[in-house]
């Protein structure tokens, strides 16, 4: 029988199907994670793996798992697997596109919007006694109505925010490594170079995927562009700025405020820089975090392993 690891614990609704077919070792908890030694002991002769994005699956772990087949990731985003050692070793790697792509563009505007608005700042505020009268000035933010809104990364999930972006009357440019003329014309988005972009626009939303090219994409030349009345938003990966040049930004104002809901480690260590910071309106990776939409996630991880463990072409490969 085929051997499928599953690396967190998972609605049974999604994995008893498989058991059906095959052998499955799903670990034990939803939230603590395996360790990288765990993982490796766990895998050992595995066919299909399903992993989740803070699951390091590297070369040496590819390479030591001579069964595997597939790895199935759960997740839109897959930096946290080296492509190019599976695509060598002809393990084949899926992902979760398309079904995550509205819901991930509601966070992002509500990240865009709470951060805008500072709303958990007030709720702090509220909570901790602070709140003595109301005060003409007291947490005043920026308007989001009628602002520019720049969007770095302009796939599905760009998209998806932009076309919320003009419910909002938000003049919508954006940078992606192709131009979308289709959108362009059919929503009224406007591209711009990165620089350009950076120094008009009043919110800057990142979606790119954390690649090589974009790793550091914003650092301290990009944040210096920026408006001091500007703030960024970060729903893609934390690795796409350069955190200690956001903590600079911020605390010499040179933009006004951000919006993270990813970081270069997670979870974020709660004595980060960046944690201490007013402006910082902050959340825990949760992009996707529908009911709905991780359920969708996870059925299409469990068709794409149950279809290569039974030798057909999986949906959604990545190579
Ligand atoms: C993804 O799918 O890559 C998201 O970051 C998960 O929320």
């Amino acid at each position: 029988m085929k051997k499928i690891l599953i690396t967190r614990k998972l609605p049974d609704e999604v994995v008893n199907p498989l058991k059906e077919k095959f052998e499955v070792n799903m670990w034990h908890s939803d939230e603590i994670g395996m360790t990288y030694e765990q993982l490796k002991a766990e895998a050992k002769d595995a066919h299909a793996l399903w992993t989740v994005l803070s699951d390091k699956v590297d070369r040496e772990l590819l390479e030591s798992l001579p069964n595997l087949k597939v790895i199935s990731n759960l997740a839109v985003g897959y930096n946290n697997i080296d492509v190019s050692a599976a695509k060598e070793n002809g393990i084949i790697v899926t992902n979760t596109p398309g079904v995550l792509t509205e819901t991930t563009a509601d966070l992002a505007f509500s990240l865009l919007l709470a951060t805008a608005r500072r709303v958990t700042e007030s709720e702090r505020y509220l909570r901790a006694g602070e709140w003595k009268s109301w005060s003409p000035m007291q947490l005043t933010g920026m308007d989001v109505f009628g602002a520019t809104l720049g969007i770095i990364g302009m796939g599905r999930i760009g998209e998806a925010v932009a076309r919320r972006a003009k419910g909002f009357d938000m003049n919508v440019l954006y940078h992606n490594r192709t131009r979308k003329m289709e959108s362009e014309e059919k929503y009224g988005f406007t591209y711009a170079e990165l620089d350009t972009l950076l120094k008009e626009s009043d919110f800057i939303v990142l979606l790119t995927p954390l690649t090589p090219e974009t790793k550091g994409l914003i650092g301290e030349r990009e944040l210096e562009m920026m408006k001091e009345t500007a703030a960024i938003i970060n729903v893609a990966r934390g690795g796409v700025i350069d955190e200690q040049a956001l903590y600079e930004a911020l605390t010499t104002n040179k933009i006004w405020a951000a919006g993270l809901d990813v970081f270069e480690v997670e979870p974020v260590p709660l004595d980060h820089p960046l944690l201490t910071l007013p402006n910082v309106t902050v959340l825990p990776h949760i992009g996707s975090a529908s009911i709905r939409t991780r359920i969708a996630m996870m059925q299409m991880n469990a068709d794409a392993i149950k279809a290569v463990l039974e030798n057909k072409e999986p949906e959604n490969r990545v190579v």
